[in-house]
């Protein structure tokens, strides 16, 4: 990305996914389409069964575990559908009929899970908080829960757990799509937790799905077999064709992820892009952010300028300097950096530079426009 960034008509994308890739991912991922190993065979003629692919996904598998320090006792699956289908599917594999289970809600996407879920069980909302994580002393946890739902970080209201408490019985079932692989975990706090691969893990097409193996078995009889955890992880999340390609991009990303130094230094990394952007926001009083400071989040910081007509400016000037993809959420509006695992810092610095300018000159000019 260097590279990208050096390159004067350089494009940065700060877009909620696909996120971008480090440059020696895309040589990797070029060559491998082009002919595997330097074979004619390219990686997306490869057969699932073979050794090939069986390499591929071993690979996978072992430097995810290395990463997360993954107790043994967890099963990797590697499924389809999005984050948005696991919503759904969480209590279909975990839950019997009858059994609830307890949610946080603290934004737009735990929103969307308490409304999939509670198509198909009861949902007890244990705490909500608006642009803030709501402290654990104020989650009112059902005595039945089965499991207490959280959102690692809501992308569209730019907040984040940074620390995730231990429920002692209760399992936390997490959706951290937008933050698996930017942080170390303590996973035994954790009976579940599931991501689509495209913001911090390359191509679309994959889900990680991680459980421990004793909630395996729960599954519900409507549930087809490629979504169904117990079948998957007794396949080894072969019941069907896998994402093959999109599994050869993750794989290459974890292992670029180890190269870097693992997942203290990327987080270490993801702190620093985002403080850039943030002295940025908290340095001029053009720009806003209604996430409370403790819990902003590292991966999409998102801010408003005082009207949507300066907003409107603000993104039409980034996107003439080369910083597209910066619109916020459209339910939320405003403007939205991500910064999953593969951008560079360079790219955060010439956004934080652009903000520092726009503050002076581009609300100058909008007010004059008036
Ligand atoms: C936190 C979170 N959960 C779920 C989703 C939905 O992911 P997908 O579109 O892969 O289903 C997103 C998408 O941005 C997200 O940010």
């Amino acid at each position: 990305m260097g590279q990208r960034c050096s390159d004067a008509a350089a494009v940065i994308s700060f877009a909620s996914g696909p996120g971008v890739l480090p440059p020696e991912v895309l040589d990797e991922v070029r060559e491998a389409v082009g002919g595997w190993h330097g074979h004619a065979r390219s990686i997306l003629e490869l057969p699932f069964g073979g050794a090939e692919y069986t390499a591929i996904q071993d690979e996978f598998e072992e430097d995810a575990r290395a990463l997360l320090s993954l107790p043994d006792d967890y099963r990797i699956l590697l499924m389809q559908g999005g984050a948005f289908a696991q919503f759904r599917l969480v209590p279909l594999n975990l839950l019997r009929p009858g059994e609830r289970a307890a949610y946080i809600d603290t934004g737009l996407w735990a929103a969307r899970a308490i409304t999939e879920a509670g198509e198909v069980c009861d949902v007890a909302v244990a705490a909500r908080g608006c642009g803030e994580i709501p402290a654990v002393q104020s989650w009112r946890l059902p005595d039945d829960a089965v499991y207490c739902h959280v959102t690692g970080n809501e992308t569209a209201d730019g907040i984040q757990f940074h620390a995730f408490p231990d429920l002692g019985d209760v399992p936390l079932v997490a959706d951290l799509t937008a933050d698996l692989f930017t942080h170390p975990l303590e996973f035994r706090r954790f009976g579940l937790v599931y991501a689509s691969a495209q913001k911090n893990l390359g191509a679309t097409g994959l889900t990680v799905v991680i459980v421990r193996a004793d909630l395996l078995g729960r599954t519900r009889a409507e549930v087809p077999a490629p979504l169904d955890y117990t079948r998957q992880a007794g396949a080894r999340s072969r019941v069907n064709t896998p994402p093959i390609f999109s599994v050869f991009v993750a794989g290459r990303m974890l292992k670029w992820l180890r190269r870097q130094g693992g997942l203290r230094l990327a987080a270490a990394r993801c702190r620093q892009r985002s403080a850039m952007l943030y002295r940025a926001i908290d340095d001029s009083r053009l720009y806003s952010c209604s996430a409370r400071p403790a819990d902003r989040s590292h991966v999409s910081v998102c801010f408003h300028l005082p009207d949507a007509a300066r907003d409107a400016l603000f993104l039409a000037e980034a996107r003439r300097r080369g910083l597209v993809h910066l619109e916020g959420h459209p339910a939320r509006g405003g403007i939205r950096a991500c910064l999953f695992n593969a951008m560079p810092e360079e790219g955060v610095a010439a956004l934080a530079d652009f903000m520092g300018e726009f503050a002076v000159t581009g609300a100058a000019c909008a007010q004059h426009d008036r």
